[in-house]
């Protein structure tokens, strides 16, 4: 019954390496075979969508807002065929999908692919190899991921249970932001004010803001719960500039993954997500039969920045509760307490660790922060609006990253010159007290260099990568993902990083593709280097992106089987 999906594996497999012959003899020891083939059709398309009484008209995928779920099982490859009947360049990423060996599919525009133009298509192709969970696809350009968004839901395979109780049901939330405004003129003006991004409209669960907002009392997403159930929540931040709290009036959460990894079991009344992360938690239906509220709201820790502070509502509501009654209240942590967080940091852990090296070849350490470049534009008043009237940037070891114009990865795999440097520092070029001691006369001390640098890793190094907050503008707390991998959080603290004091978790750290580095301390990650290909590393909150906060690893080949980059796609978009 499987064989033709295992024809079709093998034939791709043959198809994508440099090596067939080496391939005929290892391959199978190590890819898996036997996962099925899932196709999906998406269309980016606008539509017209009418929130807080403002119509607008969205980017989505197949005019449903959030996207359609993804769904698939562990080790199955999956075919997007995306065809761009917008107005707007577009392209997709695949969050926390580890595209072994399918760089080409991985989708941040101008670092794996040129955008997939209006009107044209590409398709996407990846394997699900050894993953599960929740994950989620978004679009990567400009910041159209503000609607275009979905998430991925990956069973395990056939007759594997979850490692804990199976809920009676699962429910998906989206937490994400609001604006009315086109958001690729949402990221033009921002940058061109050379200031602050302006606060979302709403913050919105399932894209419904609840009725807290401004016309929205019907605009709100709710679960019916059973009473006595559990359910399983696949809670998803797709939010674009903001880290935010979730909880429920009444109920617990038991956190059981995170980022697509199993974890140790463990229970919080809120968890914090920063844009980026997801969560799966139980929550079980054992209070009396009411209504209760849902909430998601801000975590802020910079300082002097304006946000939206209005809470999103959803319902839990038990079947049998009167439609009409008032929800009990949800409470939602301050919006700056840290403590919370750290908590849910503390708490989280591997349900089981592979992988983890213990000996590390390539010892990195990147700081993370805002910059801001003095006023060189005319018109200061309207395009110098960040602190001191300069312009705001972003950079990891003081560099911050150009966005080029065409793709890097092809320009890797053609050896075309000129496109990037592979002088992106190890080490920041100063050191100094990165957290207190940063020199706050803003704009003056505070450039970054400019440039489209990377890091060169050889294939199968162990790296180990501290990445620490700076107080060069504000200390905040970031949300690092990485392209291509997981990684193992096996360490965070506060103030400057100091490998004396550290203390190190390598028994059961979580295996992650989103650190939230803490505000005002650090964070330590591992990964092996081994699959090839260009991968971005960058802030989740959106505006950080476009200023800056970014740099790409180039992971070269290894020399065995299934170890190298397998050529780009006929269909691959030129730009
Ligand atoms: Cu979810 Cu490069 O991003």
């Amino acid at each position: 019954m499987e064989t033709p999906f295992r024809l079709m594996l093998w034939l791709s497999l043959l198809m994508c390496s440099t090596s067939p012959f080496a391939l005929a003899i290892h391959h199978y020891k190590r890819w898996p075979v036997g996962g099925s083939t899932r196709f999906y059709d998406f269309k980016v398309q606008t539509m017209e969508v009418t929130k807080l009484c403002k119509s607008t008209n969205i980017v989505t995928i197949n005019g449903i807002y959030p996207g359609p779920v993804l769904y698939a099982q562990e080790d199955d490859r999956v075919i997007v065929k995306v065809t761009n009947e917008s107005p707007y360049n577009a392209s997709i990423h695949w969050h926390g999908v580890r595209q072994r060996l399918s760089c080409w599919s991985d989708g941040p525009a101008y670092i794996t692919q040129c955008p997939i133009q209006p009107g044209q298509t590409f398709t996407y192709e990846f394997t699900l190899y050894q993953q599960k969970g929740t994950l989620f696809y978004h679009a990567h350009i400009s910041w159209l991921r503000a609607t275009l968004h979905g998430s991925i839901v990956i069973y395990p395979k056939t007759g594997v249970p979850y490692p804990f109780p199976n809920p009676y049901e699962e429910h998906i939330i989206i937490l994400g932001e609001w604006w009315s405004m086109n958001p690729i003129q949402l990221e033009q003006s921002t940058l061109a004010s050379g200031g602050a991004a302006p606060p979302a409209e709403a913050f919105v669960i399932n894209g419904h803001p609840g009725p807290l907002y401004n016309c929205s009392e019907n605009d709100v997403y709710s679960i019916d719960a059973v009473p006595g159930k559990t359910y399983l929540l696949r809670l998803v931040n797709t939010a674009l500039n903001t880290d935010h709290f979730f909880s429920i009036a009444g109920h617990k959460l038991t956190v059981v993954e995170a980022d697509g990894e199993y974890t140790k079991p463990f229970t919080v009344d809120h968890l914090m997500l920063g844009p980026g992360q997801t969560a799966n938690v139980l929550v079980k239906a054992d209070q009396s039969m009411d209504k209760y509220q849902i909430a998601m709201g801000p975590y802020v820790t910079a300082k002097n920045l304006t946000f939206q502070n209005i809470t999103s509502i959803a319902y839990f509501r038990y079947t049998g509760a009167g439609l009409t009654s008032m929800a009990r209240p949800a409470t939602l942590p301050f919006y700056n307490n840290s403590l919370v967080v750290n908590t849910n940091m503390d708490a989280l852990r591997s349900l089981e660790v592979t992988n983890l090296p213990l000996q590390i070849d390539e010892n990195l350490f990147f700081t993370i922060g805002l910059n801001v470049g003095q006023c060189n534009r005319q018109n200061p008043n309207m395009t110098c609006q960040g602190p001191n009237g300069g312009i705001f940037a972003a950079s990891m070891n003081n560099i911050s990253f150009t966005r080029p114009n065409v793709s890097l990865l092809q320009a890797y795999y053609n050896s075309v010159h000129g496109i990037y440097t592979a002088d992106f520092p190890g080490l920041p070029m100063k050191m100094y007290d990165f957290v207190n001691g940063a020199p706050n006369n803003s704009p003056n001390d505070t450039n970054a260099i400019f440039g489209t640098r990377v890091k060169v890793l050889e294939y199968g190094a162990k790296v180990q990568l501290i990445l620490q907050d700076t107080g060069t503008v504000t200390t905040e707390s970031h949300p690092v993902h990485l392209h291509g991998y997981s990684f193992h959080v096996v360490g965070y603290g506060f103030g400057n990083y100091d490998p004396n004091t550290a203390k190190f978790n390598l028994v059961d750290p979580p295996l992650m593709n989103t650190i939230n580095v803490p505000v005002s301390g650090w964070a330590a990650i591992r990964f092996i280097a081994d699959n090839p290909g260009v991968w971005f590393m960058h802030c989740h909150i959106e505006v950080h992106l476009s200023w800056g906060l970014s740099m790409v690893f180039i992971v070269k080949n290894g020399d065995g089987p299934l170890e190298s980059l397998p050529h780009p796609p006929s269909d691959l978009p030129s730009c």
